[in-house]
């Protein structure tokens, strides 16, 4: 067989499909399982969104549309942007993908060459590391601390900054800490950018998931005008993980190179999705605070629960829905834990280092389930660790 291609030979891939895999093949033998390991909102598309996506089907709505997005759901963006982030972008800065992480691939591929140093957040969204081996990139990870609540101290970022950094990404709410970033840390990581002509790349996936704390973004400082790329979708808040849509917010110049990313590699994105995608975000947005208010619910039974737990320390996550609990004081090692968890216990969360080195001694916990799941998962955990 011939040689794969050297960037083949360095990407990979997810670990919670692999500990997704573990559990069912648990299941095959006939064991009872509880779910924490998928990062996906335990609820339906709404139906008017939903609706939007099958008219749109009716109506033929089935064909290519331009690489860059459908000009309505572009406007809709740059109103939503306007609304969410305070500044209102043009519709040439807006590109829209098929699912955000796509839009983290091209925006990658956009801007670092192979020796430049990006830097991420460990723990944090596999992607970023993964791309970054891909582009023969160097890896420069931040270190999410939970003494710093797991936020990003733009001190650190300012450290790792050399001559060689092209990019900083940012995720906040984040994956898997639940970490939500303020204004001044926003803005002193967008000035370090600015400084040192760095790009940012803001991955907002979770933008709309917050408790009791507002988003902010460090996109607003250059309005996504310069060297920073926002970036968003309707999978998480709009629990529309299949129909894959999300959209970026980038300066022209690089808009314009992103749309041949697309050109080259998906053509466009589904017209019907884009349709369903205008009415989620010109439409209802009721559901989204009641969804929160149940996530709240959730959460706090998952972190009271799991700090009644011998070995288990769980810091209160501000934003998204996940748990992220220190394990060190149980004397295993996070792999091990969450080994430990799922045989003994019947109970699938993904070990922290799953998302990087600084993962380890925690376990991620995706608490998209429903309050009874929880409950029953904190009892089973408990009884293993008495
Ligand atoms: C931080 C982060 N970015 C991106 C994504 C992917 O989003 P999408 O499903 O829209 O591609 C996820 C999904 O888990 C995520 O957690």
């Amino acid at each position: 067989m011939p040689s794969l291609s050297i960037g083949a030979n360095r990407i990979y891939g997810e670990a919670a499909f692999e500990v997704l895999a573990k559990a069912q093949e648990l299941e095959r033998q006939g064991k009872n399982i509880l779910h924490f390991e998928i990062g996906e909102p335990d609820m339906e598309t709404p139906k008017h969104i939903a609706l939007a996506g099958i008219n749109a089907i009716k109506e033929k709505k089935t064909h290519y549309v331009p690489s860059i997005g459908l000009l309505e759901l572009r406007q809709s963006v740059v109103n939503e942007i306007e609304q969410t982030r305070g500044f209102r972008p043009n519709t040439e800065q807006i590109v829209i993908t098929p699912g955000l992480k796509p839009g983290i691939f091209f925006a990658m591929l956009a801007t670092v060459n192979s020796g430049d140093e990006v830097i991420y957040p460990d723990p944090g969204y596999p992607t970023y590391g993964s791309v970054s081996a891909f582009l023969g990139a160097r890896q420069v990870m931040v270190p999410l601390l939970e003494e710093n609540k797991f936020q990003i101290n733009p001190d650190d970022v300012k450290k790792l900054i050399t001559d060689k950094t092209k990019l900083i990404i940012i995720n906040s709410p984040q994956n898997p800490t639940g970490s939500v970033m303020t204004k001044k840390e926003m803005e002193e990581i967008a000035m370090l950018a600015e400084e040192h002509d760095i790009f940012i790349i803001s991955d907002e996936i979770y933008s709309k998931m917050t408790y009791d704390t507002t988003h902010y973004t460090p996109t607003s400082r250059d309005q996504a005008q310069t060297y920073s790329i926002l970036l968003d979708g309707f999978s998480k808040y709009y629990a529309m993980t299949g129909w894959r849509l999300g959209y970026m917010v980038a300066p022209v110049s690089v808009a314009k190179r992103l749309q041949d990313f697309l050109v080259s590699a998906v053509s466009c994105t589904a017209a019907f999705t884009q349709w369903a995608g205008i009415e989620a975000l010109t439409g209802d947005q009721t559901f989204i605070a009641e969804m929160m208010q149940r996530f709240k619910q959730k959460r706090d039974a998952i972190v009271n629960g799991l700090n009644s737990i011998n070995g288990v320390h769980c810091t209160l996550p501000k934003g998204a829905f996940y748990a992220f609990p220190n394990i060190k004081k149980t004397g295993m090692n996070a792999q091990d834990c969450a080994d430990h968890i799922l045989y003994k216990a019947g109970v699938a969360a993904l070990p922290g280092t799953a998302f990087g080195p600084y993962g380890e001694g925690y376990l991620r916990f995706s608490y998209a389930t429903s309050i009874e799941t929880i409950n029953e998962a904190v009892e089973r955990i408990q009884s293993i660790f008495e």
